[in-house]
């Protein structure tokens, strides 16, 4: 990868200062990400630059960990888990109703910006199986039928994202499930 015109990134720069330190390169990556909201490839670049690393090592770093993103994302996150228990119980239909619903494939953005979808790994709620999340929140024991209707919760400007168990879809806060 080359950097053709090298920007000067000042919050980039700020990041660095602060966690430049060993084992520092994810803060660095996680910190940047959350400024920008995915991680391009002129600032791995210029990241790198900075670090002194190999191009490399920066992107095998993005592209090996999934919390990193190298395209935009949208303002929800929709994780379809293909972990063992949501497998088993459907996970792969959901997938493919939520891809024509939001006509996109995997780890890609609707073109209003508003869902990315991603296949995700065992998140924890096997009790809940089949699991999808839609930004912070879990929707469980969901059947392809009730896509639609999840989606248009998100869809609607004034969307309520505690909604619960409303019209027999499960919905439940992570940290709420976790302290059952
Ligand atoms: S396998 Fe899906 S939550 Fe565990």
């Amino acid at each position: 990868m080359q950097l053709k015109e090298k920007p000067v990134y000042k919050e980039i720069d700020a990041v660095i200062e602060k966690y430049n330190k060993p084992g520092g390169l994810i803060r660095i990556l996680q910190k940047v990400q959350d400024m920008y909201g995915y991680l391009s490839e002129d600032v791995q670049i210029y990241i790198a630059d900075r670090l002194k690393l190999p191009i490399s090592e920066v992107n095998g770093v993005v592209t090996f960990y999934s919390l990193f993103s190298t395209k935009p994302k949208g303002k929800y996150t929709i994780g379809v888990c293909l972990g063992t228990a949501c497998y088993v119980k459907g996970a792969n239909d959901i997938l493919k109703k939520i891809k024509d619903e939001l006509k996109i494939n995997e780890d890609e953005t609707t073109e209003d910006g508003l869902f990315t979808l991603r296949a995700t790994r065992c998140i924890g709620a096997c009790g809940l199986a089949p699991v999808i999340t839609v930004g912070d929140d879990v929707h469980g024991r969901i059947n392809p039928g009730e896509v639609p209707k999840i989606l248009s919760k998100y869809r609607e400007k004034d969307v309520d994202t505690n909604i619960k168990n409303k019209d027999k879809v499960s919905c439940f806060r992570v940290a709420e499930y976790i302290k059952e």
